[in-house]
Protein backbone atom coordinates (compact mmCIF):
# COMPACT_ATOMS: atom_id res chain seq x y z
CA UNK A 1 0.00 0.00 0.00
CA UNK A 2 1.06 3.73 -0.42
CA UNK A 3 -0.10 5.52 2.46
CA UNK A 4 1.45 7.23 4.55
CA UNK A 5 1.91 7.19 8.33
CA UNK A 6 -0.59 10.72 8.67
CA UNK A 7 -2.81 9.38 5.66
CA UNK A 8 -5.93 7.37 7.56
CA UNK A 9 -7.03 4.46 4.76
CA UNK A 10 -9.23 5.82 2.35
CA UNK A 11 -12.45 3.89 1.14
CA UNK A 12 -10.88 2.78 -2.22
CA UNK A 13 -8.12 1.20 0.03
CA UNK A 14 -10.76 -0.41 2.26
CA UNK A 15 -12.64 -1.56 -0.38
CA UNK A 16 -10.14 -2.39 -2.73
CA UNK A 17 -7.93 -4.86 -0.33
CA UNK A 18 -10.67 -6.25 0.87
CA UNK A 19 -12.58 -7.12 -2.46
CA UNK A 20 -8.87 -8.14 -3.78
CA UNK A 21 -8.54 -10.95 -0.79
CA UNK A 22 -11.67 -11.96 -2.06
CA UNK A 23 -10.71 -12.77 -5.56
CA UNK A 24 -7.59 -14.05 -4.55
CA UNK A 25 -8.86 -16.67 -2.80
CA UNK A 26 -11.65 -17.64 -5.60
CA UNK A 27 -14.39 -17.09 -2.91
CA UNK A 28 -16.85 -17.20 -6.12
CA UNK A 29 -16.50 -20.99 -5.49
CA UNK A 30 -20.46 -21.06 -7.74
CA UNK A 31 -18.50 -20.05 -10.60
CA UNK A 32 -16.14 -23.01 -11.24
CA UNK A 33 -13.99 -24.19 -14.22
CA UNK A 34 -11.69 -21.92 -16.08
CA UNK A 35 -7.48 -23.06 -14.48
CA UNK A 36 -6.85 -24.98 -18.03
CA UNK A 37 -3.59 -23.45 -19.76
CA UNK A 38 -4.40 -24.54 -23.16
CA UNK A 39 -1.54 -22.67 -25.60
CA UNK A 40 -3.43 -22.28 -28.28
CA UNK A 41 -6.08 -20.80 -26.15
CA UNK A 42 -3.84 -18.34 -23.88
CA UNK A 43 -2.61 -17.78 -27.63
CA UNK A 44 -6.14 -16.46 -29.05
CA UNK A 45 -7.14 -14.48 -26.00
CA UNK A 46 -3.83 -12.92 -24.68
CA UNK A 47 -2.90 -12.34 -28.43
CA UNK A 48 -6.05 -10.52 -29.03
CA UNK A 49 -6.03 -8.16 -26.03
CA UNK A 50 -2.66 -7.37 -26.36
CA UNK A 51 -3.25 -6.64 -30.33
CA UNK A 52 -6.55 -4.65 -28.99
CA UNK A 53 -3.93 -2.24 -26.94
CA UNK A 54 -1.06 -2.15 -29.77
CA UNK A 55 -3.90 -0.63 -31.92
CA UNK A 56 -4.84 1.70 -29.83
CA UNK A 57 -1.30 3.00 -29.12
CA UNK A 58 -0.84 2.88 -33.12
CA UNK A 59 -4.01 4.83 -34.05
CA UNK A 60 -4.02 7.38 -30.76
CA UNK A 61 -0.46 7.72 -31.57
CA UNK A 62 0.22 7.12 -27.77
CA UNK A 63 3.24 9.11 -26.63
CA UNK A 64 5.69 8.01 -24.09
CA UNK A 65 5.04 10.47 -21.64
CA UNK A 66 1.44 8.36 -21.39
CA UNK A 67 2.86 4.96 -21.66
CA UNK A 68 4.63 6.07 -18.25
CA UNK A 69 1.34 7.11 -17.01
CA UNK A 70 -0.19 3.90 -17.70
CA UNK A 71 2.35 1.92 -16.04
CA UNK A 72 2.24 4.33 -12.84
CA UNK A 73 -1.75 3.83 -13.40
CA UNK A 74 -1.54 -0.15 -13.30
CA UNK A 75 0.78 0.05 -10.03
CA UNK A 76 -1.66 2.05 -8.34
CA UNK A 77 -4.61 -0.28 -9.38
CA UNK A 78 -2.10 -3.09 -7.61
CA UNK A 79 -1.51 -0.70 -4.54
CA UNK A 80 -4.92 -0.26 -4.07
CA UNK A 81 -6.17 -3.09 -4.47
CA UNK A 82 -8.50 -1.97 -7.11
CA UNK A 83 -8.20 -4.83 -9.56
CA UNK A 84 -11.30 -6.50 -8.51
CA UNK A 85 -13.57 -3.37 -9.01
CA UNK A 86 -11.78 -2.13 -12.18
CA UNK A 87 -12.08 -5.32 -13.88
CA UNK A 88 -16.20 -6.44 -12.84
CA UNK A 89 -16.87 -2.27 -13.75
CA UNK A 90 -15.06 -2.21 -17.41
CA UNK A 91 -14.99 -5.61 -18.05
CA UNK A 92 -17.17 -8.38 -16.44
CA UNK A 93 -20.37 -7.06 -18.24
CA UNK A 94 -18.99 -8.49 -21.62
CA UNK A 95 -18.16 -11.57 -19.84
CA UNK A 96 -21.30 -11.78 -18.83
CA UNK A 97 -23.17 -11.48 -22.22
CA UNK A 98 -20.83 -14.39 -23.29
CA UNK A 99 -22.35 -16.73 -20.81
CA UNK A 100 -25.74 -15.53 -21.44
CA UNK A 101 -25.65 -17.05 -25.12
CA UNK A 102 -25.81 -20.40 -23.35
CA UNK A 103 -27.14 -20.44 -20.33
CA UNK A 104 -31.51 -20.13 -20.52
CA UNK A 105 -33.94 -18.52 -18.17
CA UNK A 106 -34.39 -15.13 -16.37
CA UNK A 107 -31.86 -12.74 -17.51
CA UNK A 108 -28.52 -12.21 -15.41
CA UNK A 109 -26.35 -9.75 -15.42
CA UNK A 110 -22.25 -9.11 -13.59
CA UNK A 111 -21.81 -10.46 -10.25
CA UNK A 112 -19.53 -7.48 -9.39
CA UNK A 113 -16.94 -7.19 -6.59
CA UNK A 114 -19.14 -6.95 -3.34
CA UNK A 115 -20.62 -10.44 -3.11
CA UNK A 116 -19.27 -11.68 0.29
CA UNK A 117 -19.89 -15.75 1.23
CA UNK A 118 -21.39 -16.82 4.53
CA UNK A 119 -24.23 -14.09 5.46
CA UNK A 120 -27.73 -14.46 7.28
CA UNK A 121 -29.53 -17.53 6.44
CA UNK A 122 -33.20 -16.94 6.70
CA UNK A 123 -36.08 -18.14 5.92
CA UNK A 124 -38.80 -16.82 4.07
CA UNK A 125 -40.64 -14.57 4.91
CA UNK A 126 -37.37 -12.76 6.10
CA UNK A 127 -35.95 -9.66 7.32
CA UNK A 128 -32.48 -8.33 6.53
CA UNK A 129 -30.21 -7.69 9.20
CA UNK A 130 -29.85 -4.02 9.64
CA UNK A 131 -30.03 -1.27 12.11
CA UNK A 132 -32.74 -0.33 14.16
CA UNK A 133 -32.81 2.88 12.81
CA UNK A 134 -31.71 1.66 9.26
CA UNK A 135 -32.81 4.74 6.61
CA UNK A 136 -34.43 4.48 3.37
CA UNK A 137 -37.81 3.49 2.48
CA UNK A 138 -39.06 -0.49 3.61
CA UNK A 139 -39.37 -2.21 0.62
CA UNK A 140 -40.34 -5.81 -0.06
CA UNK A 141 -39.07 -7.64 -2.58
CA UNK A 142 -40.81 -11.25 -3.40
CA UNK A 143 -41.83 -13.80 -6.03
CA UNK A 144 -40.79 -17.51 -7.11
CA UNK A 145 -38.19 -19.80 -8.14
CA UNK A 146 -39.36 -22.07 -10.77
CA UNK A 147 -37.08 -24.34 -13.57
CA UNK A 148 -37.58 -23.64 -16.64
CA UNK A 149 -40.73 -25.83 -17.25
CA UNK A 150 -42.44 -24.13 -14.27
CA UNK A 151 -41.79 -26.69 -11.85
CA UNK A 152 -41.51 -24.37 -8.28
CA UNK A 153 -37.87 -25.14 -6.88
CA UNK A 154 -39.02 -26.16 -3.06
CA UNK A 155 -36.36 -24.56 -0.87
CA UNK A 156 -34.49 -22.55 -3.66
CA UNK A 157 -32.24 -19.58 -1.94
CA UNK A 158 -31.86 -15.97 -3.03
CA UNK A 159 -28.90 -14.57 -1.39
CA UNK A 160 -29.07 -10.83 -1.45
CA UNK A 161 -27.05 -7.84 -1.02
CA UNK A 162 -27.52 -4.01 -2.13
CA UNK A 163 -25.89 -0.94 -0.54
CA UNK A 164 -27.98 1.02 1.97
CA UNK A 165 -29.51 4.51 1.46
CA UNK A 166 -26.47 6.11 1.27
CA UNK A 167 -24.82 3.93 -1.22
CA UNK A 168 -22.62 2.13 1.22
CA UNK A 169 -22.13 -1.77 0.79
CA UNK A 170 -21.52 -3.76 4.24
CA UNK A 171 -17.85 -5.40 4.34
CA UNK A 172 -16.37 -2.72 2.15
CA UNK A 173 -17.17 0.59 3.70
CA UNK A 174 -16.51 1.01 7.45
CA UNK A 175 -20.07 3.05 8.02
CA UNK A 176 -22.61 -0.37 7.98
CA UNK A 177 -22.01 -2.80 10.04
CA UNK A 178 -21.00 -6.32 9.45
CA UNK A 179 -23.75 -8.12 7.30
CA UNK A 180 -26.19 -4.97 6.97
CA UNK A 181 -28.52 -5.50 4.44
CA UNK A 182 -27.40 -9.36 3.19
CA UNK A 183 -29.02 -12.35 3.49
CA UNK A 184 -29.18 -15.90 2.21
CA UNK A 185 -33.31 -16.37 2.35
CA UNK A 186 -34.03 -19.61 1.62
CA UNK A 187 -38.06 -19.84 -0.15
CA UNK A 188 -40.62 -22.36 1.14
CA UNK A 189 -42.17 -25.65 -0.20
CA UNK A 190 -43.48 -23.92 -3.32
CA UNK A 191 -40.05 -21.64 -4.09
CA UNK A 192 -41.74 -18.61 -2.86
CA UNK A 193 -39.36 -16.26 -1.52
CA UNK A 194 -40.21 -12.40 0.70
CA UNK A 195 -37.71 -10.38 1.62
CA UNK A 196 -38.14 -7.31 3.35
CA UNK A 197 -35.59 -4.60 3.13
CA UNK A 198 -34.58 -0.85 2.36
CA UNK A 199 -34.86 0.53 -1.02
CA UNK A 200 -30.76 1.05 -2.00
CA UNK A 201 -29.22 4.27 -3.54
CA UNK A 202 -27.13 4.93 -6.34
CA UNK A 203 -23.13 4.13 -5.99
CA UNK A 204 -20.56 6.08 -7.34
CA UNK A 205 -17.38 3.82 -7.70
CA UNK A 206 -14.65 4.81 -5.06
CA UNK A 207 -13.76 8.28 -6.67
CA UNK A 208 -10.51 8.85 -4.41
CA UNK A 209 -8.78 4.84 -5.79
CA UNK A 210 -7.46 4.76 -9.75
CA UNK A 211 -10.29 3.54 -10.96
CA UNK A 212 -12.66 6.43 -10.31
CA UNK A 213 -9.69 8.82 -11.43
CA UNK A 214 -9.25 7.38 -14.29
CA UNK A 215 -13.25 7.59 -15.20
CA UNK A 216 -13.34 11.23 -13.96
CA UNK A 217 -9.89 11.99 -15.94
CA UNK A 218 -11.74 10.45 -19.47
CA UNK A 219 -15.02 12.38 -18.17
CA UNK A 220 -16.98 9.66 -17.89
CA UNK A 221 -19.72 9.39 -15.05
CA UNK A 222 -19.02 7.17 -12.38
CA UNK A 223 -22.50 6.26 -11.50
CA UNK A 224 -24.19 2.79 -10.68
CA UNK A 225 -28.04 2.98 -10.52
CA UNK A 226 -29.18 1.48 -7.28
CA UNK A 227 -29.27 -1.82 -7.58
CA UNK A 228 -30.14 -5.18 -5.92
CA UNK A 229 -27.46 -7.89 -6.05
CA UNK A 230 -28.94 -11.65 -6.14
CA UNK A 231 -27.82 -15.11 -6.64
CA UNK A 232 -30.37 -17.39 -7.32
CA UNK A 233 -29.25 -21.33 -6.38
CA UNK A 234 -31.54 -24.34 -6.65
CA UNK A 235 -29.82 -28.17 -6.71
CA UNK A 236 -29.81 -29.92 -10.07
CA UNK A 237 -30.22 -25.89 -11.02
CA UNK A 238 -27.64 -23.28 -13.05
CA UNK A 239 -26.78 -20.37 -10.75
CA UNK A 240 -29.03 -16.82 -11.71
CA UNK A 241 -26.24 -13.84 -11.15
CA UNK A 242 -28.33 -10.79 -11.19
CA UNK A 243 -29.42 -7.32 -10.07
CA UNK A 244 -32.60 -5.77 -10.17
CA UNK A 245 -32.86 -1.73 -10.71
CA UNK A 246 -35.41 1.06 -10.41
CA UNK A 247 -37.77 2.76 -13.01
CA UNK A 248 -37.46 6.00 -13.30
CA UNK A 249 -33.18 6.03 -11.23
CA UNK A 250 -31.96 8.78 -13.51
CA UNK A 251 -28.29 6.76 -13.73
CA UNK A 252 -30.18 3.71 -16.01
CA UNK A 253 -28.68 3.74 -19.29
CA UNK A 254 -25.78 5.18 -18.12
CA UNK A 255 -24.16 2.73 -16.04
CA UNK A 256 -20.67 2.69 -15.70
CA UNK A 257 -20.90 -0.87 -15.22
CA UNK A 258 -23.07 -1.66 -18.05
CA UNK A 259 -24.78 -4.23 -16.09
CA UNK A 260 -28.45 -2.03 -16.16
CA UNK A 261 -30.61 -4.16 -18.75
CA UNK A 262 -34.43 -3.46 -19.51
CA UNK A 263 -35.84 -6.81 -18.32
CA UNK A 264 -33.90 -6.02 -15.00
CA UNK A 265 -36.45 -3.12 -13.73
CA UNK A 266 -38.46 -2.75 -10.78
CA UNK A 267 -41.66 -0.68 -10.99
CA UNK A 268 -42.40 -0.74 -6.83
CA UNK A 269 -45.82 0.13 -5.61
CA UNK A 270 -47.14 1.39 -2.66
CA UNK A 271 -48.02 -1.22 -0.31
CA UNK A 272 -50.51 1.20 2.02
CA UNK A 273 -48.47 0.64 4.88
CA UNK A 274 -46.44 3.53 5.88
CA UNK A 275 -43.94 4.74 3.57
CA UNK A 276 -43.46 1.15 2.32
CA UNK A 277 -43.15 -0.34 -1.17
CA UNK A 278 -43.48 -3.41 -2.75
CA UNK A 279 -42.23 -5.75 -6.15
CA UNK A 280 -42.63 -9.17 -7.41
CA UNK A 281 -40.00 -10.48 -9.36
CA UNK A 282 -40.00 -14.11 -10.36
CA UNK A 283 -37.13 -16.28 -11.12
CA UNK A 284 -35.95 -19.18 -13.74
CA UNK A 285 -33.54 -21.75 -13.28
CA UNK A 286 -31.69 -23.41 -16.13
CA UNK A 287 -31.38 -27.14 -15.22
CA UNK A 288 -27.85 -28.34 -15.26
C1 LIG B 1 -18.80 -2.00 -8.54
C2 LIG B 1 -19.80 -1.75 -7.67
C3 LIG B 1 -20.98 -2.40 -7.75
O1 LIG B 1 -22.00 -2.17 -6.90
C4 LIG B 1 -21.18 -3.33 -8.75
O2 LIG B 1 -22.36 -3.95 -8.76
C5 LIG B 1 -20.19 -3.57 -9.66
C6 LIG B 1 -18.98 -2.90 -9.55
C7 LIG B 1 -17.49 -1.33 -8.35
O3 LIG B 1 -17.39 -0.38 -7.57
O4 LIG B 1 -16.51 -1.77 -8.94
FE1 LIG C 1 -23.36 -3.39 -6.73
Amino acid sequence: MTTTEDQSVSDAVTAGSHATDIARSGAATFRTGGGQADPARVSAVVGAALEGIRAAIREQKVTYEEFDAFKRWLISVSDTGEWPLFLDVYLEFEVEKVAAETQDGSVGTILGPFWLDGQAQLDSPATLPMRDDEPGTPMILAGQVTSTDGTPLAGAKVDIWHTDEEGWYSGFASKPPAGNLRGVVTADDQGRYEIHTRKPAPYTIPLDGPTGQMTLAAGWSPWRPAHIHLLVTAPGHRTLTTQLFFTGDPYLGNDVASADKPELTLDPQPTGNGDEIRSDRDFVLAPE
